[in-house]
């Protein structure tokens, strides 16, 4: 969601901020702010900048003014209450105060009451400015930050990462982490602190992680650590092994299409260690063996994964198997059989609806949970008894490409996992194991339709709908194929699975309706390819992804495209390349903002 970034050091930190926020936009980017304590003026000045949009206005305004100062805040905002606009744009500043937060303050409207009562005048509609109000009051009531910041994690309901500087005492800053996450860099004679290490790469390695509760007070000398009962603890620190340039685009027009480039590699780094010379090793997965049953919660992108993994999971290991979305899972009264495994599936590892559907699940009474996730030590790592971590990288790009295809990569090895007690077990791991050794190779190959599919999405450019069309397990990867088109083209589309078509669906074709069928040649192939049929005979506007062993040719309104034969098992990870780069050229030929598509923001941390 937002992006957070603090510094407390010897130099002017604004310069430092900025390229924190840039590496952060892809969290939120409707507006930008920065607010720094200059202490060596005579009298400490506290001096603010906000601009509406990108970063780089924000960058431009900082050029113009100049806004020299030792400590600093800064925020990159996705609007949760109050539409994006200066106004609302972080830091907001009561007094002396001045505060960036992410994450939602759910009591916010009885605080913003109480604090009208006592006079404090409202400048922005957002929930946030209740927090510099009361840290303001608890300060002019003589607490010092640290204590006034406590003081009101307490009053605070909801969930939240906030950082707080004084104009009286410039040369520190108070953090707080409560169900939104923040970590403290540390430098030499200076400290950070940001909701994400990336932010930080370029002026430290060494990070430690709050946990849920944790209170800091920052100063370039020393970082202290309050736990929940205000008790001091230690946190690790660490040397952090990810890679400065991974917030770069490098030779790529978007950082969309480096990280659909990037599948090769990452697919690979997924399988390092669990699979050696064609056998796989899932010892790391964990002891599975008492698993009878699976329970499957995710959001978005990260749900298709779960919604794919069902036919994996019950057709190959014989385990029953639910998925569900976490923001329903989560209000519903779900029935758990005995024995099941929850497994969450995140990139970010901090999705607010993910995390509490885990919670939820715990107190239902699953004992064993397992994550598949892209970020060591975040949230959903840290509350899970067992993870297998993706490896694919940051991923910037707010549409997820390479996060999704890792996952279904790890998916297939859990499958893999759970097999052990199905009858052919053995038989079923080595095919596993025989398709995930040539995946990185054909997902390789897969990317040589760019161009093909460059020339395609012309196609595309001028409509305003579209249908995806699967059956089996590439129902979700249709599922798939039509979010990434809407959410970065914003062209609406819908997924059916094909069979469920002259169920109602029918009624839209036209021959303003392009449709997109995800082939591959498997056993449902006679069944797809009758549904092509209904949609032809109605005038409909075919593209449709085959290899060429399926023998569908092209004809009147129906375009073929080829894509590399392979073992079905992988298919639907396959499949999944042509129509993220699909998306990526209709959006490109379009204009969007291919990376940060409107609305949108990358670690959804709010509910
Ligand atoms: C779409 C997309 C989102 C995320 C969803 C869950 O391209 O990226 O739908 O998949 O917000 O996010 P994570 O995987 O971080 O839990």
């Amino acid at each position: 969601m937002c992006g957070i970034v603090g510094a407390v050091a010897q130099r002017d930190v604004v310069e430092i901020l900025l390229e924190g926020l840039r590496r952060l936009e892809y969290r939120g980017y409707d507006s930008a702010g920065v607010a720094v304590l200059d202490a060596s003026a005579s009298e400490p000045q506290l001096q603010r900048l906000r601009r509406l949009g990108k970063v780089q206005a924000l960058a431009d305004a900082v050029a113009e003014q100049g806004l020299p100062g030792g400590t600093g805040i800064a925020h990159t905002r996705w609007a949760t209450h109050g539409e994006p606009s200066e106004a609302n744009a972080h830091p907001h500043v009561s007094g002396d105060i001045a505060v960036v937060h992410n994450g939602i303050i759910e009591n916010h409207e009885a605080l913003r009451a109480e604090l009208q009562a006592d006079g404090y005048q409202f400048q922005s509609q957002t929930d946030t400015e209740v927090i510099a109000h009361l840290v303001a009051r608890a300060v002019s009531g003589g607490a010092d930050l640290l204590t006034a910041v406590q003081q009101v994690r307490s009053r605070l309901e909801g969930a939240y990462g906030m950082v707080a500087i004084n104009r009286q005492t410039p040369e520190r800053m108070v953090v707080a982490r409560s169900g939104s996450p923040l970590v403290v860099g540390f430098g030499i004679g200076e400290h950070f602190i940001a909701s994400d290490q990336l932010a930080l790469l370029p002026v430290t390695r060494r990070f430690a992680f709050l946990e849920e509760g944790d209170v800091a007070e920052i100063t370039r000398q020393s970082v202290r650590i309050f736990d929940l009962e205000n008790q001091p603890v230690e946190r690790e620190v660490r040397e952090s092994s990810v890679e400065h340039d991974a917030g770069d685009k490098g030779e790529y027009r978007h950082y969309m299409l480096k990280e659909i480039h990037e599948q090769p590699q990452a697919i690979a780094n997924t399988l390092e260690g669990r699979l050696l010379n064609g056998q796989l090793n899932l010892e790391a997965l964990g002891d599975l063996s008492d698993v009878d049953a699976v329970q499957i919660i995710a959001c978005g992108t990260s749900y298709h994964a779960g919604v794919t993994a069902r036919y994996w999971i019950e057709s190959l290991a014989g385990i029953s198997c639910n998925v569900e979305i976490a923001s329903e899972f989560r209000y519903r009264r779900p029935v758990i059989r005995p024995n099941t495994l929850l497994v969450t599936i995140s990139q970010s590892g901090e999705t607010a609806d993910t995390l509490a559907a885990l919670r939820q699940a715990k107190e239902l009474g699953i004992t064993k949970t397992l994550s598949i996730c892209n970020v060591p030590g975040s949230s959903l790592v840290r509350e899970s008894d067992m993870t297998v971590l993706t490896r694919a990288g940051a991923e910037i790009g707010v549409a997820s490409t390479k996060a999704f295809t890792t996952q279904l990569t790890a998916l297939l090895l859990l499958t893999a996992a759970l097999a052990e007690r199905a009858a052919d077990a053995s038989a079923v791991q080595q095919r596993i194991a025989k398709a995930l050794e040539s995946l990185p190779g054909l997902i390789q190959q897969t990317l040589s339709m760019n161009d093909d599919i460059e020339r395609l999405a012309e196609h595309f450019a001028d409509k305003h709908n579209a249908l995806f069309l699967g059956r089996g397990d590439q129902y979700p990867i249709a599922m798939e194929g039509a979010l990434k088109l809407k959410e970065i083209s914003y062209i609406h589309a819908e997924a059916y699975a094909a069979g469920e078509l002259k169920h109602g669906p029918l009624a839209l074709i036209d021959a303003e309706m392009p449709i997109v069928v995800v082939a591959p040649h498997n056993d449902l192939m006679e069944k797809l390819k009758s549904n092509i049929e209904e949609v032809r005979a109605r005038g409909g506007e075919l593209y449709v992804f085959a290899e060429e062993s399926a023998a569908i040719s092209a004809a009147e309104n129906m375009i073929v495209v080829p894509v590399p034969a392979c073992d079905d098992v992988i298919a639907p990870i396959v499949y999944t390349l042509p129509l993220q780069l699909l998306s990526y050229y209709v959006a490109v030929i379009k204009g969007t903002d291919v990376d940060q598509p409107r609305n949108l923001a990358k670690s959804v941390t709010v509910e």
